[in-house]
């Protein structure tokens, strides 16, 4: 199996004008008609936004705080991302998905348009995670570097390029968060930002159980903090992601945990790199009412 899944090679396809990467394309009529339950709960993220954070915090806030069932399996097995087509033999996040007894938490990084219109007819609730795109590009470049489902990125200067433009796995980030941002007043969707879940995780994880309906003590949420913290995940086998094999990810060029700080763009972008994408940051997201912090 393995030598088999040795030869595949990333492909990209596009729906509705969003690159999407080309087994995505290829299964979207049984993506876009999943079927949702009401009592699932999505969490939806830009690529590189701290999706695997999200998913850990809501999977411990569901298991009160117990972190021995919170090891119970990887992260991408407890919560399945729904838009993600793997290589053979390993099962597709709607396959995963179907199988799961509820409530199920799920994960998508599909931008709000092409979301299965089931979650909107189920009326699920939402947890949009959101990362500013300076911090989300540099990370991204990283994983695309060790992803191997994931076209390479070139180098550092192109990817600048094609970041801004759009032309990375999942599309534009400022349409992405735009777009989920303005669905709030129509849906259940609770916006938390890395930032902000860096600068005060309990204050965070709280909204977020409250979002849920969950009342937890503060001893219960201290201990989520604990084992959800960077160094926690860092060296926890089920949510490091090591349990992927290095064919498909390879950490031994850059760890899925590298570092999860807000500002490591400042050590990646050029003084010139750092002028364009504010003029664009600045066209792109004025009159939208969300702001981003790129440093704390
Ligand atoms: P860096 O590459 O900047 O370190 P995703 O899960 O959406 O792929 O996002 C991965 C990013 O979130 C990585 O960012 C990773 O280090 C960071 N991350 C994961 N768990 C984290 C945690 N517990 N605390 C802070 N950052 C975390």
């Amino acid at each position: 199996i393995a030598k088999k899944m040795e030869s595949f090679e990333a492909t990209m396809g596009h729906i509705e004008g969003v690159p999407l990467l080309g087994s995505t394309c290829d299964a979207w009529d049984s993506i876009y008609n999943f079927q949702a339950r009401g009592d699932d709960i999505l969490i939806a993220t830009y690529p590189k936004a701290g999706t695997t954070w999200m998913q850990e915090i809501v999977d411990l806030i569901l298991q009160e705080g117990d972190a021995q069932k919170g090891r119970r399996a990887p992260t991408y097995i407890k919560v399945p991302f729904i838009d993600m087509v793997p290589p053979k033999p390993m099962p597709s996040g709607v396959e995963l998905a179907q199988t799961m007894k509820s409530p199920r938490v799920l994960k998508t990084h599909l931008p709000i348009n092409l979301l299965p219109p089931s979650f909107w007819e189920k009326n699920v609730k939402v947890v949009y995670f959101a990362r500013n795109a300076k911090d989300c590009m540099v990370s991204y470049y990283y994983f695309q570097k060790i992803n191997k489902v994931l076209p390479d990125p070139g180098t550092w200067e192109n990817y600048f390029s094609a970041f801004l433009s759009g032309h990375v796995p999942w599309g534009i980030w400022f349409d992405h968060v735009i777009g989920w941002w303005k669905a709030m007043d129509k849906h259940q969707i609770l916006f938390i930002f890395y930032e902000d879940m860096i600068e005060d995780p309990m204050r965070e994880i709280r909204k977020v159980m409250k979002f849920l309906g969950k009342d937890l003590s503060d001893g219960v949420l201290e201990n989520i903090k604990y084992h959800t913290s960077f160094q926690a995940m860092k060296e926890n086998p089920m949510t490091n992601n090591s349990t992927i094999p290095n064919f498909v990810l390879d950490q031994t060029i850059s760890p899925f945990m590298r570092k999860g700080t807000v500002g490591d763009w400042k050590t990646h972008f050029s003084v010139a790199q750092n002028i364009i994408f504010d003029e664009e940051y600045k066209k792109k997201m004025e009159g939208s009412g969300l702001n981003f912090r790129t440093e704390l």
